[in-house]
């Protein structure tokens, strides 16, 4: 099984992903826990240059989507696939739903276009179920702000995140039965109950 963890800046989202990746290795499953970009040695140097917030503030946003889709094919290679056909469970923190809100819908690229090569990056590999952290950006950047840890894509302005939150919702509209919505607002513990009971009714142990 393939597992995504998906949401705006902000919302607790790699806090979850790391609750969830410890109890489902304390209940025993084989995990392979992951991150884009990144994880892989080459993912996580395309991800120093794509998040580099002092140099690389000229960035196209072209060469924005298809930097995180070049590190993106190299983790499916490398890393994801050999997983999966080795049925180990696969827990990845972003996926190419972040290419498609963050450079689609926040930058206002092309979606068809970022789609394509999307499926080129992936092999055509979709997760089986993508947890979603609901947490509007107004909230989200003020609890980022607390934290002082900003990449440069977190430096874009209010608007651009507001764009990228309505594009998650589209994306959940368009494919209901993938992904798991979580209101990310109440604590952490709260946070990770409702999680944890949305993946028992999938099946999983945790
Ligand atoms: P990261 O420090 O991992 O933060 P987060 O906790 O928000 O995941 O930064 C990843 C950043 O990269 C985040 O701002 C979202 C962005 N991103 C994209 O814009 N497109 C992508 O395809 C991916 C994977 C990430």
């Amino acid at each position: 099984m393939f597992i995504t963890f998906e949401g705006p800046e902000g919302s607790g989202k790699t806090t979850q992903y790391r609750r969830v990746v410890a109890a489902l290795q304390a209940a025993g499953a084989d995990v392979l826990a992951t991150r884009e970009p990144g994880g892989t040695s080459i993912g996580e140097q395309v991800r120093d240059i794509v998040l580099n917030r002092l140099d690389n503030t000229m960035m196209s946003p072209r060469a924005e989507a298809l930097l995180f889709s070049a590190a993106r094919a190299q983790h499916v290679d490398e890393l994801i696939r050999p997983a999966l056909a080795a049925g180990r469970l696969v827990v990845c923190d972003r996926f190419f739903d972040s290419t498609l809100a963050y450079q689609g819908y926040g930058h206002g690229l092309d979606l068809d276009a970022l789609r394509r090569v999307t499926a080129f990056a992936t092999g055509g590999l979709v997760p089986d179920v993508t947890i979603y952290l609901d947490c509007p950006p107004e909230v989200g950047l003020r609890r980022k702000v607390a934290q002082a840890e900003w990449n440069r894509l977190d430096a874009l302005a209010l608007e651009f995140h507001q764009r990228v939150y309505a594009g998650f919702a589209r994306l959940i509209e368009a494919d209901p039965a993938r992904w798991l919505q979580i209101d990310a607002r109440p604590g952490s513990d709260a946070v990770y109950a409702q999680i944890a009971a949305a993946l028992r009714q999938r099946g999983l142990s945790l």
